[in-house]
């Protein structure tokens, strides 16, 4: 089971995340349309370009935006789960050994202490975003048992992670759950609203030339709509 997850398990569930993420991606741009939106995304390419990098930092920043200003609780669980949850797969050092083994390639790596108090920091801040979802009336209508599954889908590589770190239980037993796991993640990522992982960036983007374009950025110059 182990060599066949890290094995051809292992490129398969990587392979379909990153083309995947890039059809997703591309099939965004591809949809927008310049009459429906009513923004002339290619005839103002500086203000567009403009527009989209201060919506995509603002965003990225805690509490950067009125959004996140107005929800300060939120912002907090939401980078106390997304700072480790970008932050632990990809530079924890097992992960990087296991990819040097692979394809030759690692990145930087993280000590050790702080990758525990990241994927601590992932898994208090789940039960702190599903309880927002039981909790707040507003959040409670929009939710449906979808949710919660990609939440726990998103949350069990940090839970089994840690479990076989610190060896509760059989070591190699809960590393195979693990891989498992993760991998799963790295499959449903493209299909489910995980592709967001990709799409924040599409979207703000998009939204942002909304903005840089025809909403402020261009108003009063001149443009004929
Ligand atoms: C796809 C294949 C994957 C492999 C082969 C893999 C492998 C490993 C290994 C060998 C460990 C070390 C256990 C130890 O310390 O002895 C580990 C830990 C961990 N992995 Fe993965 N992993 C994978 C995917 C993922 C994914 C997708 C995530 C998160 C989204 C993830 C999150 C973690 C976490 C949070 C830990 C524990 C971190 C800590 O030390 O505090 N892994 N993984
Ligand atoms: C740079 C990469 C990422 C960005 C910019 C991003 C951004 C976002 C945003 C804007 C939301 C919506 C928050 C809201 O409801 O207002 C969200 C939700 C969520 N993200 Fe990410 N995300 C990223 C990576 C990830 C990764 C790697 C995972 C999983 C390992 C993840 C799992 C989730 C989950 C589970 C939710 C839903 C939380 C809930 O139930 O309320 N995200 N993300």
């Amino acid at each position: 089971m182990y060599d066949f997850l890290t094995g051809p398990m292992f490129w398969l569930s990587l392979g379909i995340c990153l083309i995947g993420m890039l059809v997703r991606f591309v099939l965004y741009f591809r949809g927008l349309s310049w009459q429906l939106d009513r923004v002339a995304y290619k005839a103002y390419p500086f203000q567009g370009f403009k527009g989209a990098v201060n919506s995509i930092v603002k965003w990225l920043i805690p509490f950067g935006t009125y959004g996140w200003r107005k929800q300060p609780f939120m912002t907090v669980i939401f980078f106390g789960f997304h700072i480790g949850a970008v932050l632990v797969p990809l530079f924890l050092l097992a992960h990087n050994l296991f990819l040097k083994e692979k394809i030759g390639l690692s990145l930087p790596t993280l000590n050790p202490l702080i990758a525990d108090v990241l994927t601590w920091t992932v898994i208090v801040s789940a039960i702190f975003l599903a309880l927002r979802r039981i909790a707040l009336p507003e959040v409670r209508i929009l939710t449906t048992w979808y949710d919660y599954v990609i939440l726990l889908l998103a949350v069990a590589p940090f839970i089994t992670g840690l479990v076989a770190r610190y060896e509760l239980g059989s070591y190699t037993s809960w590393l195979t759950v693990h891989i498992l796991c993760g991998e799963a993640l790295l499959i449903a990522a493209p299909f489910t609203k995980l592709s967001h992982i990709v799409l924040f960036f599409a979207s703000r983007a998009q939204l942002g030339m909304d903005y840089g374009i025809k909403r402020g950025g261009m108003k009063g110059k001149g443009m004929a709509w």
